[in-house]
């Protein structure tokens, strides 16, 4: 994909929806999957991740329908107990959510990735799964993934993580729905909560709590498969969606962005407190619940200045998928920004910390690593360069804002990744070229 100005950017005004919530869609279906009855999930999110894991529920035997409603799941029927190899893709959420739901459910299966996931840590679930009975191997620490029956029933287990991990905590859960004693999963810091929401949501029984020292815990009640119930599920917009689209708001002074229905979850809110504190005007409207989670829209308005701002590591789990469009807002805003603690990030599809360094500093971009904290100069323009995602569908993005701060052409290869997350982001982004005065152009 090549993107080119051959002058300073117009401002633009967009006024849409995002696609729906993959973490949510995620959970939606793996719930569907073991609920009794229908589930019916409006608005997912069809993009490459939640595929793998509807591939995932429907190698268990579980029908899905789909339709104009979105998806209908029939789901807390008898599973097939063999699933032979499962192909995770690019998504870590399909392998080690499924694995949890696997382990509890006690089948056969292989869950496999693709190069990127089978360089990802696993032994962060395989270890507590295990402690729990579960019956699951990893090579080497990393998938493939190996799962078979198990004898007895899965025990309880009080699990403190060391990073917080909403991956790994609703793994833990998902299989600690068929355990016979509580499951108990502490955090340093609350993740994002959508399968504590949901699970609510659906009948469990769970409860939150907050130690004096911060930290949080979830426990779950045993034997809480059985109380699952399906039902409908509207899936916001994805807030992870919104927020390229709200930094290239925020680059163009005067610009004007509205997405309607968008996900407010406060554990996936940092990122809009930091486009504040970056001087930009952000305001929410019509805030409501659908299905346990609050949504709303969410107006944005391009600033004639953006502020430099610091992003505390307290402040990474919720907004840990947007610090690479940041990144990009730092580049625009006059003086150093600063973001502490990004080691998550480094364990991501790419190493994030050091591929936002490179890739950037490729166009131009003063940017400093030192250890897991990032230093990044902004007030200048960039150049135009040849830049790769890495086939990390979060770069792709950040490359593409980036290309409007950049005097040149831009060329990025592996924009294809944007499938993983955002399919027709490229649609949106050629909308929002072309108004804004320049040239999108997609190639192979
Ligand atoms: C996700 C959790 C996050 C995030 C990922 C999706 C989820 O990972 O980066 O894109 O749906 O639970 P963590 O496990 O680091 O929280």
């Amino acid at each position: 994909m090549r993107i080119a100005f051959s002058k300073s950017p117009r401002p633009f005004f967009y006024e849409g929806e995002v696609p729906g919530d993959k973490s949510i869609t995620h959970r939606a279906l793996l719930l569907g999957a073991i609920a009794k009855g229908r589930t019916v999930i409006r608005r997912p999110l069809r993009a490459a991740d939640t595929l793998a894991t509807l591939g995932l529920i429907r190698a268990l035997g579980v029908q899905v329908d789909e339709g104009d409603e979105g998806w209908v799941v029939h789901g807390g029927t008898e599973v097939s107990r063999d699933l032979g190899i499962i192909d995770c893709g690019n998504s870590g959420t399909t392998m080690r959510l499924g694995a949890g739901l696997l382990v509890g459910l006690g089948v056969r299966a292989t869950l496999a990735g693709d190069a990127s996931l089978s360089r990802r840590p696993m032994e962060r679930i395989v270890k507590p799964l295990r402690l729990m009975g579960g019956c699951i191997v990893s090579h080497g620490g990393r998938a493939p993934l190996t799962l078979g029956p198990r004898e007895g029933e899965l025990r309880g287990i009080r699990y403190r993580l060391p990073v917080a991990s909403a991956q790994v905590k609703s793994s833990l859960l998902l299989a600690g729905l068929w355990a016979k004693e509580e499951v108990a999963v502490r955090e340093p810091l609350l993740s994002r909560d959508h399968t504590e929401r949901l699970l609510r949501y659906m009948g469990a029984d769970l409860e939150e709590s907050w130690s004096p020292y911060g930290e949080h815990q979830v426990l779950l009640k045993p034997h809480q498969a059985q109380e699952l119930t399906g039902k409908a599920i509207s899936v916001p917009g994805d807030p992870s969606s919104a927020a390229p689209l709200a930094v290239l708001t925020a680059l163009l002074p005067g610009a004007r962005l509205v997405l309607r229905h968008v996900g407010l979850n406060p554990t996936r809110g940092g990122f809009w407190k930091v486009l504040q504190r970056a001087g930009v005007e952000v305001r929410f409207q019509e805030v409501r619940d659908e299905a346990g989670e609050p949504v709303g829209t969410v107006e944005v308005v391009g600033p004639e200045e953006l502020r430099s701002f610091s992003v505390d590591s307290e402040e990474v789990p919720h907004l840990l998928d947007e610090v690479p469009v940041l990144a990009v807002l730092a580049l625009k805003a006059k003086g150093v920004s600063s973001f502490y603690g990004l080691s998550e990030l480094r364990v991501k599809e790419s190493d994030r910390v050091r591929a936002i360094r490179e890739e950037l500093g490729k166009m131009g971009g003063a940017i400093e690593e030192r250890g897991d904290d990032l230093f990044i100069k902004g007030g200048r323009f960039l150049r135009g360069a040849r830049v790769s995602s890495r086939g990390d569908h979060r770069l792709a993005m950040m490359l593409s804002l980036a290309a409007f701060l950049a005097r040149g052409e831009v060329e990025i290869e592996g924009a294809e990744a944007l499938s993983v997350s955002f399919p027709s982001f490229r649609d949106v982004l050629r909308e929002m070229v072309e108004e804004a005065g320049g040239v999108l152009e997609v190639y192979g």
